[in-house]
């Protein structure tokens, strides 16, 4: 069953998978539903008022403000990667030990966002930074994101209970925001007072520069003397955009580890750029790198549903009747919900493979709505093409920096649930430079050759029990040999 309705709590809540449904309630019936009612109890609070609780005017209004900094000019800018990427390989330990990326790619996409979206990267992976947020500012965040899903779940009975820990979380974000517009305003312009006419002193810094668009943070404070409204954008952006990109980034490194074949596929298609850095153009012609990435947003989709509810009775093309293939009424208030992650997952759409990481799929799929990591229509991601540039050029310099990937956890993958599904586990893997991998498996040689010594001796003859070969044999394939 692709489309069903469930009651809680007097809420009545309609789950569809049904690609026309989606379809409808993305782009074709878009009018007849709204974001903010859903959101702005749980996301308010910490956030603001702003793009992603937003409908309407004011939603129109900071898509507009956001929009130059996703040009595709912006876009094919990869200046600033490359400075990011190193600061990340600083942490990555070079001697084949474990490493939890998840931890790292937080801080990276952090420091990614800021950087091309604000101006001044809070550079939370280089050796010293003054903007770099405390560990605090990172667990207030991150908690306070965990509280929204559970005011989300309680609704209006949220308010019966006492917050200290939220609220003292959204102070100290709050506080961290204001921090950092201050300084990245200030870099261009001192200024007496944010509350004063920040569009004045903002324009006044630029009449002596060459021309050039704004960030984000200079479009906002053109536009606006309000701090709450400058600080909204600053922090949707971040709550869009970080755990997001951190979470494709983590688990195409899982899924990777956890595929060998298809991380060799990977590394001789990365090879043909010799070393060198990739630009934009380079990224394009490499399709087995973006069935990679393709292929990780269908298995975990870093936002794993989407939420509307209805503004005005309407209708849904298909679901209803004995049929379930006649139109379904849809009331006014109605709490409706897609599933990314089930939709991603079915086997109708995705065949018996379905839960498997096969980025060779996309050869041949053509899934239209039934694929949707970064929804559609007119509120598609806004920094859906950042997301996969950045994903795209990360990877790739991970890949010439260490040729080798292997998997440091083998639980079964589970998801930890914010307003972002990341994984519970991290994102625990062995990298290993190219000197690196030679080194250890000169040293595995070493020891197989030892231990054949050793077996010989034991055994006392010049040949091994077929099983002992079999295992020899299994290791060496493992490591090459
Ligand atoms: C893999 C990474 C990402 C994924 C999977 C993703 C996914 C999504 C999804 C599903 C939505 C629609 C939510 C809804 O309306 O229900 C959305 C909206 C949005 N995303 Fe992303 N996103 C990613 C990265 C980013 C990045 C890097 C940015 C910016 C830095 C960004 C900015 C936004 C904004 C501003 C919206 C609100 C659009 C609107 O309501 O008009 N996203 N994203």
């Amino acid at each position: 069953m692709e489309t069903f309705t469930t009651t809680a709590l007097g809420k009545t809540e309609l789950n569809t998978i049904e690609p026309l449904n989606i379809e409808a309630i993305l782009k074709g019936k878009f009018h007849d539903y709204l974001a903010r009612p859903a959101r702005k109890l749980p996301l308010d609070g910490l956030i603001g008022h702003g793009i992603l609780t937003a409908d309407g005017v004011v939603w129109k209004r900071h898509r507009t403000l956001m929009k130059s900094s996703f040009s595709r000019k912006r876009l094919e800018d990869f200046s600033m990667y490359e400075d990011h990427v190193q600061n990340l390989i600083g942490h990555i330990p070079s001697d084949g030990s474990p490493v939890d990326l998840q931890e790292l790619f937080f801080s990276l996409t952090m420091d990614m966002s800021t950087d091309h979206l604000f101006g001044l990267s809070c550079s939370s992976l280089a050796p010293t930074s003054e903007l770099s947020p405390t560990p605090d500012f990172g667990i207030s965040f991150d908690r306070a994101q965990r509280a929204a899903v559970v005011k989300f779940a309680l609704g209006s009975f949220d308010n019966l209970r006492p917050q200290p820990q939220y609220w003292a979380d959204t102070k100290r974000v709050r506080q961290y925001a204001d921090d950092y517009i201050h300084k990245a305003l200030d870099r261009t312009s001192p200024m007496e007072s944010i509350s004063g006419n920040l569009a004045e002193s903002v324009t006044k810094s630029h009449s002596c520069d060459p021309p050039r668009k704004a960030n984000v943070l200079e479009s906002f404070a053109e536009q606006s003397d309000s701090l709450e409204e400058i600080r909204a954008g600053l922090l949707h952006l971040l709550v869009a955009g970080r755990d997001t990109t951190a979470s494709l980034l983590s688990n195409l490194f899982i899924s990777l580890a956890r595929e060998p074949r298809a991380w060799r596929k990977l590394r001789a298609e990365v090879a043909t750029l010799n070393g060198v850095q990739p630009d934009a153009a380079t990224l394009k012609q490499m399709p087995y790198l973006r069935q990679c990435i393709d292929e990780s947003l269908r298995c975990h989709p870093p936002v794993p549903w989407a939420l509307r509810i209805a503004a005005r009775d309407t209708t849904l093309p298909t679901g209803g009747g004995k049929d379930q293939q006649s139109p379904i009424l849809v009331e006014e208030g109605t709490l409706v919900l897609v599933p990314l992650y089930c939709l991603h997952r079915h086997s109708d759409f995705w065949g018996a493979d379905a839960d498997n990481f096969v980025p060779e799929r996309w050869d041949t799929v053509k899934p239209g709505y039934a694929y949707l990591p970064f929804l559609a229509g007119v509120r598609k991601c806004l920094g859906w093409e950042f997301a996969v540039n950045t994903a795209a050029y990360v990877l790739v310099r991970l890949v010439q920096q260490f040729p080798e990937l292997e998997t440091g956890d083998c639980r079964p993958w589970a998801e930890e649930l914010g307003l972002t599904m990341t994984s519970a586990n991290g994102a625990r893997v062995i990298l290993r430079t190219a000197a690196c991998a030679q080194w250890s498996q000169r040293l595995a040689a070493f020891i197989i050759a030892v231990e054949r010594l050793i077996f010989t001796r034991r055994l006392g003859c010049a040949t091994f029990s077929p099983s002992h070969a079999k295992h020899f044999r299994a290791l060496s394939d493992h490591l090459q040999l």
